[in-house]
């Protein structure tokens, strides 16, 4: 069998299939620009990936194996979105969606089924027809421990793409400095974005760089979600206005690792202006539908003082025409039925997040001990922490964002976020050792039906995944659950 990750809802090999050489065919397409559009694409990724030109043409030679590239309402099963279809047996081949999302899909699944036999570039046979099982399946990256630059923001966003995510959700802002350009405050990344937890220079994404960021993303299929952690994780705001402190004193730049210790102060009359200044700015500058407000370890504030900025966050989010997502300390405030929750700390009481699933929130699941790709491989990994556990790679595999938290009806689950944080990490050789290969992993957990996933599977296909990695010159680790 082909060895497609994350693995397809259906996929079957005609008993006397073969393969075809990649050198020779071309790409035709429907008309529309998107479908010429994702036909180009398919095109530069073919180029990439094997090193064979596979041109775009309206008129085929005779006799030369075209790669049909078309939407067709009725590619993948039957009713569901974004679904599509892959059939290299036939001729012409067909790759088929039901959107340009899902045809997108059917590319990377395309990329997947070119494999390299005696030297040369084939294309295996194969019949798939595919959806998603979550609408939302995202990656939280943390830029502002450490920062990292549009250049490695491109390299996760070319990873992300190529197994199915669809969101690119960047922790912006934390105790150790503010990465994104806010024109109505622009001291905030000028002054406070030189710090890291690495002691390493920081930086900033500028709104140049933001925007083709989003730009680079929406190309292929991923919608960029900026969050401005507030009321805690907020040291490197304080740090910059002293009137943001009853002190009225600035706080000390932050290089170190505690975490919670770092807060707005409700009753000043700076801080709602700071709020809508901040927030109105992103939303001003982001093209999603999503803002991300952060909410989590306000540990120094008291649950009225904590449940007053939920919901004052929660309005000016509403004012901006964005819709809000918080980490799940939010759900012990009164949050609204709109409000999206990501779920984290699975030590936490559930009771809270069953009583916000009552008021109609919905979740993507992200819990430490599975989804957070920070944490160790094994005891004593060089990268990395442990607070939520060792996560090794059939642990990342092996769970179900349906029945994560106790309470919470599968219904409510909109999807599932793998996560990086980067105290530790400063080099993309850090970053991409820790994603790969768990990030495939979440990618199975996010895409495919639990009925579809097997661990055993899973683990020969990843091993197969690697060379994807060894050609773009991307770090994994080389973990002993596989056979490489
Ligand atoms: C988190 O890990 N504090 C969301």
């Amino acid at each position: 069998m082909p060895a497609i990750i994350p693995q397809p809802l259906h996929l079957s090999v005609p008993a006397d299939a073969t393969v075809t050489a990649l050198a020779g065919t071309v790409l035709v397409a429907g008309p529309s620009a998107t479908e010429q559009r994702i036909a180009l694409q398919a095109s530069a990724f073919l180029q990439a990936d094997a090193g064979v030109t596979v041109p775009l043409t309206d008129a085929p030679e005779p006799g030369v194996t075209v790669i049909d590239v078309r939407l067709d309402s009725a590619a993948g099963p039957e009713g569901a979105a974004d679904g599509y279809e892959v059939d290299t047996s036939v001729r012409p081949m067909r790759v088929a969606g039901s959107s340009a999302a899902g045809l997108f899909s059917a590319v990377q699944t395309l990329r997947q089924l070119i494999v390299a036999a005696e030297g040369e570039a084939v294309v295996e046979a194969a019949q798939v027809s595919d959806a998603p099982r979550y609408s939302w399946r995202g990656l939280t990256l943390d830029i502002a421990r450490n920062f990292f630059p549009l250049a490695s923001l491109e390299r996760v966003i070319d990873v992300l793409a190529s197994y199915k995510f669809n969101v690119l959700h960047l922790h912006l802002t934390d105790d150790q400095g503010w990465r994104i350009e806010s024109p109505s405050r622009p001291e905030l990344a000028k002054l406070s974005s030189d710090t890291s937890n690495s002691g390493k220079a920081g930086g900033y994404l500028t709104l140049a760089d933001f925007r083709q960021l989003q730009d680079y993303a929406a190309e292929r299929f991923i919608t960029v979600v900026p969050e401005i952690d507030m009321p805690g994780h907020t040291n490197a705001a304080t740090a910059i206005y002293g009137d943001l402190r009853p002190d009225g004193k600035a706080t000390d730049k932050y290089e170190g690792m505690e975490v919670g210790f770092s807060q707005l102060t409700f009753d000043l009359p700076t801080t709602e202006p700071f709020i809508r200044d901040v927030l109105g700015d992103m939303a001003g500058i982001t093209d999603g539908q999503y803002l991300h407000v952060g909410g989590d370890e306000a540990l120094t504030l008291g649950a009225e003082e904590y449940a007053k900025f939920i919901t004052l966050l929660e309005d000016v989010v509403a004012d901006t025409g964005k819709q809000v997502i918080m980490w799940q300390e939010a759900a012990s405030a009164p949050t609204r039925p709109g409000t999206l929750v990501q779920y984290w700390d699975t030590r936490a009481d559930t009771a809270p997040f069953v009583a916000a699933a009552e008021r109609g929130a919905q979740f993507i699941m992200s819990p430490g001990n599975h989804a957070y790709l920070d944490m160790h491989y094994t005891k004593g990994f060089p990268l990395g922490q442990d607070w939520a556990g060792l996560i090794d790679v059939r642990h990342a595999y092996e769970w179900d964002p349906a029945t994560v938290i106790d309470g919470v009806p599968g219904s409510q689950v909109r999807g599932v976020e793998a996560a990086i944080w980067t105290e530790t990490l400063s080099t993309d050789d850090h970053l991409f050792t820790m994603l790969l290969p768990r990030l495939t992993a979440i990618a199975e957990v996010a895409w495919t039906a639990p009925e579809r996933k097997d661990w055993e599977s899973y683990r020969a296909r990843v091993a197969v995944a690697a060379a994807a990695w060894r050609r773009a010159g991307l770090a994994f680790h080389e973990s002993a659950q596989i056979d490489w």
